[in-house]
């Protein structure tokens, strides 16, 4: 994604401090990608997402509850501190926990449950230390997303991950909840967690103080199907610097991505235009993408799109970069 350079000078030298900081917290603990990975604010600034006209009003009105606590006050509510982002595997749910920092011009802490509790294990006697610098960490941001993803990991016994080591997914949980419960003293922290799998989830992580606004990232419909597309055309577009894409007859495209997702979308897409490269590479002559195009890769998509649901369950999310 673009990087861009946070216009206003008090906030580049904070963000400079940040990532200085954020740097010396990697060089103590090792390689800390896909586990914690921190983005500050001018790098996700051009966040767009398609559809999801609710959830984005629910994040925007909590991105206030971080940047001017006053308003909440004056209106004499008590916002929560922890909201869970819950609905199907690419609809959005990463997404909207990087407009929520975005919209607040805060960092935000995106913490990968899995990958973190095997850190922890890893780590033994030194995740003390770890937890106490990262706490260091928050305390020098002030105003922070702490995003928890993945969590449903910590709300099934059977899962895969629990069973070589029976009794883990307490230690887990436990893990877990006091980060939430930690994070939840600074004022202006707000953590976020995200599910596929919400019904898996305990009582212990959904309630006051700990995960306690849900939030529904449900599937888009045909219209946000639309949008969705047009963003990732666009998108594709300002980074060739051209057009890419003849008009399109979404009468015929819609219908056919009924149970799409997001990022099937964006993903789609992707593919649609890495045969366009393929075609230009052999040296085929290539025209605009067209209708037919979209719907030729649709049918390619459908196959790999049913097998990737019942193989990986879950898959990653850079399957879809
Ligand atoms: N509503 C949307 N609007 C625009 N793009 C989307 C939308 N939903 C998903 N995408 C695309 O799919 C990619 C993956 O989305 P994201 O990671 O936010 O989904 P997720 O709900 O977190 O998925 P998972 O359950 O796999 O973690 C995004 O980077 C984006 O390219
Ligand atoms: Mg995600």
């Amino acid at each position: 994604m673009e990087t861009h350079v946070a216009s206003n000078p008090e906030e580049n030298l904070f963000e400079t401090r940040i990532r200085n900081l954020w740097n010396g917290f990697v060089n103590r603990f090792g390689k800390l990608n896909g586990k914690i990975d921190l983005y500050l604010p001018s790098e996700i600034a051009d966040i767009q997402i398609g559809g999801l006209e609710k959830a984005q009003k629910e994040v925007e009105s909590f991105s206030h509850v971080i940047r001017n606590p006053e308003i909440a006050k004056r209106w004499g509510t008590e916002p929560s501190k922890g909201l869970l982002l819950y609905g199907p595997v690419g609809t959005g749910k990463t997404l909207l926990a990087k407009l929520l920092a975005s919209k607040a011009l805060v960092p935000l802490f995106h913490l990968n449950i899995p990958n973190l509790i095997l850190l922890a294990l890893g780590m033994q006697q030194r995740w003390v230390e770890f937890l106490q610098r990262f706490y260091e960490l928050i305390g020098e941001c002030q105003r922070a997303v702490v995003f928890f993803d993945e969590i449903d990991l910590l709300g099934s016994e059977m899962s895969e991950f629990f069973q070589l080591a029976p009794g883990f997914r307490s230690q887990a949980l436990f893990l877990v909840v006091q980060m939430v419960d930690q994070l939840a003293q600074y004022p202006g922290v707000i953590v976020v967690g995200a599910t596929d799998r919400p019904e898996v989830i305990g009582p212990q992580l959904i309630k006051r103080g700990r995960f306690q606004r849900l939030i529904e990232v449900p599937l888009p419909n045909d219209q946000q199907r639309k949008e969705i597309m047009e963003l990732h055309i666009k998108r594709a577009e300002q980074i060739a610097g051209r057009q890419l894409f003849d008009k399109l007859d979404y009468d015929r495209i819609l219908p056919r991505l009924a149970s799409f997702s997001g990022a099937n979308i964006a993903d789609l897409i992707q593919r649609v235009l890495g045969e366009k490269v393929r075609q230009e590479g052999n040296g085929e002559a290539v025209g605009l993408v067209t209708t037919e195009d979209i719907l030729e890769e649709v049918s390619n998509y459908e196959h790999i799109k049913q097998y990737m649901e019942r193989i990986f369950a879950k898959p990653s999310e850079g399957a879809y970069l």
